[in-house]
């Protein structure tokens, strides 16, 4: 039966644990294939046209393997492929984007700083989000931060060293919000909030799962009987890449990202 088919959720490697966690939170009925293209990550720093080929080949990995919806739980591949995804596929395709709009409602007086991989940023996806909502937003360009969560560096010395040169122009501005633009940064709330006293801390995951529920209740393929159940995928080394996965998904499902 359609409702039984699986949803594909993928990400350049496990930032979109994340959105996964959220996402059996929300619909705790669903079959979850998750993959993390880990092998090619990072695609923050790579070419557009290297991300469009990277994801449109995930894509269809998990089509072939009969996928009723898709989410790019990736805020570097949505730039770069969602528009090519979308059109090509059949089935109903979620995608994310940094969450400036919800940042710009909650900003007071301060800035809102948009902290998100090099190529998310500079794409013209972004370009458009930033002439309608980010008249305070100043764009962080974060190379290198995705890799601590992917090796399963959560805190620690070397996370805080990295945050404290990253932030160390906007000290003494007036920030309100930071806004989490790449689904990897969510693991690092902690060390980024550390680094960014008395600064909101806001991502896109909840917005993103909520749409997927209302796309599927919409089209009737809500699975309304459990049990539910997550199968993880890599392009990496299973064997090591697995268990890293299964740990992140526990630490995310006991909320102890805050
Ligand atoms: N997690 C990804 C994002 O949301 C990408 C990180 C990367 O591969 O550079 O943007």
């Amino acid at each position: 039966m359609d409702q039984d088919r699986p949803i594909g959720i993928f990400d350049s490697g496990m930032g979109g644990i994340s959105v996964l966690s959220e996402a059996v939170r929300l619909l705790p009925n669903e079959r979850f294939i998750y993959f993390g293209d880990n092998l090619n990550a990072p695609y923050g720093v790579l070419p557009e046209e290297r991300i469009r080929e990277l994801a449109l080949h995930v894509t269809g990995r998990l089509v072939a393997q009969g996928i009723k919806a898709l989410v790019v739980a990736c805020n570097t591949a949505t730039s770069a492929a969602a528009q090519v995804i979308r059109q090509r596929l059949e089935i109903p395709v979620v995608a994310m984007e940094p969450a400036l709009k919800p940042a710009s409602q909650m900003r007071h007086q301060g800035k809102i700083l948009v902290l998100a991989t090099p190529m998310t940023l500079k794409l013209d996806k972004f370009a458009h989000l930033m002439e309608l909502y980010g008249q305070e937003a100043i764009k962080v360009p974060c190379k290198g931060l995705m890799e601590f969560a992917e090796q399963g560096e959560l805190e620690g010395g070397r996370i805080d060293s990295f945050l404290e040169r990253l932030f160390e122009p906007y000290r003494g501005l007036d920030v309100d919000v930071a806004v989490l633009g790449c689904t990897h940064y969510v693991f690092l709330k902690k060390a980024i909030s550390k680094a960014l006293p008395g600064v909101q801390l806001i991502d896109g995951n909840l917005g993103t799962v909520r749409r997927l529920r209302q796309l599927l209740d919409e089209k009737g393929m809500l699975r309304e009987h459990g049990p539910g159940e997550v199968c993880f995928q890599t392009s990496g080394d299973p064997e090591t890449v697995i268990p890293r996965m299964k740990a992140l998904y526990q630490l995310a499902n006991r909320s102890e990202l805050d």
